[in-house]
């Protein structure tokens, strides 16, 4: 689709356009009912080969991709980082272009390196969905969140997203923040300075789409929804948090009633429960649209797989 390549590649949400995305979301809204197993699925995908490429853990992203894949009549391969011959020297290029001689049909991958899915993408003539690359981009987190939230708020245009955390480390703010601000919505991105600078009303839409702030309890009134981000402990976020973190980010059953009424409260998992969100919030029954936002994954993944192997 772009950065470069001729292929259905889906690398990150950056510079894809509105009519994409909606297309996108379009796909996915139609393939809910299946993906929820209510209405069985048509066998688009049948004879087709998924190569699951995780080089780093997963637990929502790797199962829905296998479970959008196998509900559409895929085959799932599943290679993991471990236990792979990238332990005896093989590069990571050299690696995905002996899967794809195997004749398979496109590559999901995830990997620690910004860039990776880019790099695997350069290497096959396949298509290659990027599962999340360091912390560049998560484009299938990005269109489930988006899609989360036009089914419950009805539109994106005008709404008001709140992203809360370490934004520095987080593949999940940035193709939230690109996807979000390209189908009209405004973006507030709130954390400590250490984990969230100016220099990030640079990116995207640009500061008409997209402001930076510190002060959570003053920002909760505007929101339509607010996502909670974990602190990336393995991109080495730790030395830049607060004791106090907690308390200054941290949202309490009290800041949640800060909300409007209407407003969301989302979170892309694994949930660090009591740091960046407590339990009374995160299975709050109205306002947590957690578990729904991972229902809405595999939808996502059976229309971006769609895409990617059919156009
Ligand atoms: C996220 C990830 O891996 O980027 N999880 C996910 O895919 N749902 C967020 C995280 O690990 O904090």
């Amino acid at each position: 689709m772009h950065l470069g390549t001729q292929k259905n590649d889906l690398l990150g949400l950056d510079g894809v356009d509105p009519d994409t995305l909606t297309a996108l979301l379009d796909a996915a809204e139609a393939r809910v009912p299946m993906a929820e197993g209510v209405e069985p699925a048509p066998a688009t995908l049948a004879g087709r080969l998924v190569a699951n490429f995780f080089f780093e853990d997963s637990t929502r992203t790797r199962c829905s991709f296998a479970a959008a894949a196998q509900r559409l009549g895929a085959n799932v391969v599943n290679l993991a980082g471990e236990g792979s011959s990238m332990s005896k020297g093989e590069t990571l290029a050299d690696t995905a272009r002996n899967i794809a001689a195997m004749g398979v049909d496109t590559i999901v991958m995830r990997h620690a390196a910004s860039g990776a899915a880019l790099l695997v993408a350069r290497a096959v003539d396949i298509p290659v969905i990027n599962a999340g690359d360091g912390r560049h981009e998560h484009p299938t987190q990005g269109l489930l969140d988006i899609l989360t939230l036009r089914r419950r708020l009805g539109s994106i245009r005008g709404r008001t997203i709140g992203i809360v955390g370490d934004i520095a480390n987080s593949r999940v703010a940035r193709s939230a923040l690109f996807g979000l601000t390209t189908l009209g919505a405004k973006v507030i991105l709130v954390g400590p300075p250490t984990l969230v600078g100016a220099a990030f009303t640079r990116i995207g839409a640009g500061p008409a789409m997209v402001r930076v702030e510190h002060d959570l309890d003053a920002v909760l009134p505007e929101l339509d929804a607010v996502m909670m981000l974990r602190i990336q402990l393995e991109r080495a976020a730790g030395g830049a948090i607060a004791a106090d973190y907690r308390q200054l980010y941290g949202l309490s059953p009290d800041r949640m009633e800060r909300l409007p009424a209407h407003a969301l409260v989302m979170h892309p998992g694994p949930l660090n429960r009591g740091i960046e969100i407590d339990s009374a919030v995160a299975d709050h029954t109205s306002r947590s649209v957690i578990l729904a936002q991972v229902a809405m994954g595999v939808a996502v993944r059976m229309a971006v797989l769609e895409w990617a192997l059919r156009g």
